[in-house]
């Protein structure tokens, strides 16, 4: 992935305190994670989640773990399509910002969930609280390149999901073309940091426009997907190849 960004700008954790510093900052921005998404990417954001479970194609009432949720978007997307979803994420400070949802620290235990949303659970992507074989879907929205191991999320992820089930991972990427890459690379490292850093929080806004050099290649990824028990990988980009998702089916057993 290209990038004018190195993995030595200070404002990148070292790989020792990088779980702690996500986390961290998550919890400090949660309070307008949501305002700032739809701000920052002019609405679209909301799009692309939804463009994202058109393309899963989920059958009726299925049973989905929203990977690293955030406050919800997509579980909530999820619930009102008449699915199961409970939503995983170490932060506490973004689970709280689920509006209407129970939140159940630490394990997936019976707590009341209310009407019309989702199970939210604390818990590291890269061990989850969660059954083997016991997921039709999996959907994870912008955190593979917060995680501290994408190679143990993508374990834990085909851990989880029954056979056949589908997995998409969506995140920021590059446009290839030269002149949308302008335009783009001006708004993620230039607006962003400006507008995130007056609402929000200056060094979590200089952070996640820097924190796309954690994304390996795609080529890097895709045979990732396969080595961890994946099959039919598939990659589409949105909106000028802003965004990428990748979807991949978990090897029928
Ligand atoms: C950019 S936010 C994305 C939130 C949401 N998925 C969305 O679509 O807006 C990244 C999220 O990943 C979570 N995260 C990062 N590493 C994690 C891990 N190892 N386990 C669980 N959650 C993690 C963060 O706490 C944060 O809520």
């Amino acid at each position: 992935m290209n990038s004018t960004r190195s993995r030595s700008d200070s404002i990148l954790p070292s790989d020792d305190s990088k779980r702690e510093y996500v986390r961290n900052m998550f919890d400090d921005i949660a309070f307008r994670y949501r305002l700032m998404n739809s701000l920052l990417t002019l609405g679209l954001d909301g799009w692309w989640r939804h463009k994202t479970l058109i393309a899963m194609d989920l059958k009726p009432n299925s049973l989905v773990l929203d990977l690293a949720c955030g406050p919800g978007e997509f579980s909530k997307l999820l619930a009102q399509q008449g699915h199961r979803a409970v939503g995983i994420d170490f932060s506490l400070g973004m689970l709280r910002q689920s509006a209407g949802s129970s939140v159940i620290n630490g394990s997936p235990t019976k707590g009341s969930i209310a009407k019309d949303s989702a199970a939210k659970v604390q818990g590291d992507a890269m061990s989850l609280p969660v059954a083997t074989n016991s997921c039709d879907a999996l959907v994870c929205g912008f955190a593979v390149r917060n995680f501290l191991n994408f190679d143990k999320v993508l374990a834990e992820s085909t851990r989880i999901l029954k056979p056949r089930g589908v997995a998409a991972f969506l995140e920021v990427s590059t446009p290839t073309n030269p002149a949308i890459y302008r335009l783009h690379n001006f708004h993620f490292s230039t607006v962003v940091p400006l507008i995130g850093g007056i609402l929000s929080s200056k060094t979590a806004y200089r952070y996640l426009p820097a924190s796309v050099v954690y994304l390996p290649e795609t080529n890097v990824l895709i045979r990732k997907f396969y080595r961890y028990g994946f099959t039919h990988v598939d990659r589409r980009t949105f909106t000028f190849g802003a965004t990428q998702l990748f979807l991949a089916h978990k090897r029928d057993i």
